[in-house]
């Protein structure tokens, strides 16, 4: 899809706050710093319209970013930040749950994890979870321009294995400054919406 029109609806914090109607939402999650904010501004062609920072937790709501008047793009708050309390990390936890687990409109996730190293535990948990739910997930390694061709491969692989990925599951492998990657991950939204 070629982006034209984006509009961040809400940051929510709350179930009552999501947008109302039937348009299909696509959710993004992954550990802090993993680069959500960054493929949602390749995904709708924007340079810095989802916010990204050096400041790892930033994001602490639901997202909504209205595409195209289509279909929600929903940049969800970064799991294993070490820095908030646990009571924060707790109501996190409770609300990317609630919308995981209940949110009708909810029609796929992308599970973002650092292509330069092996899968966090939390990566793990995470993807365990989403595939128990059931919910269509694609995995996308974040940050492959900073591996070496040779690589690319190794670390294609130790994401499959360590997360348990069966051949035939989604894995893009993504690149920010050449927006590799780009094209197969629009492929996969628009089959399911
Ligand atoms: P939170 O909102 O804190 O959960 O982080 P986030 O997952 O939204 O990460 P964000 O997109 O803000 O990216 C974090 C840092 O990683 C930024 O400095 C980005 O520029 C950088 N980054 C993200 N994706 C890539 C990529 O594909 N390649 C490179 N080289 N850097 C990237
Ligand atoms: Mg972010």
């Amino acid at each position: 899809m070629e982006v034209h029109n984006v509009e961040l609806t809400i940051s929510a914090v709350q179930a009552a706050q999501y947008p109302k109607g039937q348009q299909p939402e696509i959710a993004f999650v992954g550990r802090s710093n993993v680069g959500k904010s960054t493929l949602t501004n390749v995904l709708i062609n924007r340079r810095n319209y989802a916010h990204t920072s050096s400041q790892p937790g930033k994001t602490q709501t639901l997202n909504f970013y209205h595409v195209e008047d289509q279909l929600y793009f929903v940049d969800v708050p970064g799991y294993g930040f070490a820095k908030v309390s646990k009571k924060e990390r707790e109501r996190f936890g409770q609300m990317i749950e609630a919308y995981l687990t209940q949110r009708q409109q909810l029609r796929g996730v992308i599970q973002l994890v650092d292509a330069r190293h092996k899968p966090t535990d939390d990566d793990v948990t995470m993807y365990n979870y989403l595939k128990y739910y059931q919910l269509p997930t694609l995995v996308v390694g974040t940050k492959s321009d900073k591996l070496k061709p040779s690589q690319l491969a190794k670390s294609k692989k130790l994401i499959q294995q360590t997360l348990g990925l069966t051949k035939k599951a989604p894995l893009v492998m993504f690149a920010a400054p050449s927006k590799k990657g780009k094209d197969a991950v629009w492929q996969w939204i628009e089959k399911l919406c």
